[in-house]
């Protein structure tokens, strides 16, 4: 990267919570003008605040992206004085409004009125299909959806997900918008709810569910199947890579076990609710580990570790590139 990459092109960031905060700096790490507007200016003024506190702390841990200093990337990000403000002259938006189709409906409609004629119009939706909420617009061909994963600072998938009538181009600037902010983009290339990221996790929540329900195992060592176990490759390495290398290919893979595969996806059931006494016993037991009331600072735990990860991997990639 240039050391200095200063560019006088805009995005908006529509909603200033938690995700919304994330894409601006996401943004501002490789010299975008942010604009953010936020309907309740109480969370903008909060939003700026914490970006500049997060960006200071990612720079005395060295962990700050790209090659501006915390304060040029700070400088970067500025309040909106309304929605228009926020779109005009953007080459690209992204909505971060609360996960309630009558309000993305709302901002796609205002957005089709204020947005430039090239204005690419993306939503963070963690499982909504884009035709939900696009259908009816004008430029519709220029919405898309880029879901990120929580925090997107540290775990870099970006699920880039159109609608059957994005235009294929704003598809393509937007894979390649996602990598030029060191997001790591991958394609939905049909409509589905949850995508892929929430349909497998909650494939996997659903069976922890159920081998809890049916006194299987305990809530600790559920997870430690996954933190221990399981979550150790998938860090680094998909299920299907995972499989591959597990046996001498996937042939001999399918093979040994693909009897068990099959048997064992047969005995799954149907999907449980999250209710009654289950949903008593999963909480309570978290609850004794992390008390509610210490949730933010095991995130903060959460969230140095997770650094700690992408430093090692990045770290991993620079070294077997060499
Ligand atoms: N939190 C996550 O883990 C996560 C991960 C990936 C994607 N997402 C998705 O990102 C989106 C935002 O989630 P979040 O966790 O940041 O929510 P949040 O509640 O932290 O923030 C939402 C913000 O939108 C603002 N807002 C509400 N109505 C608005 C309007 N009409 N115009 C402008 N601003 C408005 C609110 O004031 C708030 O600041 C959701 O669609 C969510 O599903 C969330």
């Amino acid at each position: 990267m240039a050391a200095n990459p200063a560019k006088d092109k805009k995005i908006g960031i529509v909603g200033s919570g938690l995700i919304g905060r994330s894409w601006c700096m996401l943004f501002a790490s490789v010299g975008y003008q942010v604009s953010v507007y936020d309907s309740d200016p109480r969370q903008v003024s909060s939003a700026l605040a914490d970006i500049q506190q997060q960006l200071q702390e990612l720079s005395a841990s060295g962990l700050l992206r790209g090659s501006l200093t915390a304060e040029e990337q700070c400088q970067r990000v500025s309040a909106a004085k309304d929605m228009e403000d926020c779109v005009q002259g953007a080459k690209f938006v992204q909505e971060c409004v609360p996960e309630v189709l009558d309000i993305k409906k709302e901002i796609f409609a205002k957005l089709d009125d204020l947005a430039g004629d090239n204005t690419i119009l993306s939503s963070s939706t963690s499982s909504m299909v884009p035709s939900l909420f696009t259908r009816g617009i004008k430029k519709r061909a220029h919405a898309i959806v880029c879901h990120p994963t929580n925090p997107p600072y540290y775990c870099p998938l970006v699920e880039v997900v159109p609608s059957p009538w994005t235009d294929p181009e704003v598809l393509e600037q937007t894979v390649a918008l996602m990598r030029e902010i060191g997001q790591s983009p991958v394609i939905i290339k049909k409509e589905i709810d949850g995508f892929a990221l929430n349909r497998i996790q909650y494939a996997i929540m659903g069976e922890c569910w159920r081998l809890i329900n049916d006194g299987v195992i305990s809530v600790e060592d559920m997870d430690k199947v996954m933190s221990d176990g399981l979550g150790m490759r998938y860090a680094f390495l998909g299920p299907l890579e995972t499989a591959y290398l597990n046996a001498d290919g996937f042939h001999v893979y399918a093979e040994r076990y693909g009897e068990m595969f099959l048997r064992i996806q047969k005995s799954f059931g149907e999907p449980i609710p999250m209710s009654g006494s289950s949903l008593d016993r999963i909480h309570n037991e978290l609850n004794k580990v992390t008390p509610v009331e210490n949730i933010s600072s095991r995130r903060q735990w959460r969230d140095r570790r997770l650094a700690a990860l992408a430093k090692l991997k990045s770290d991993m990639d620079t070294k077997d590139s060499k």
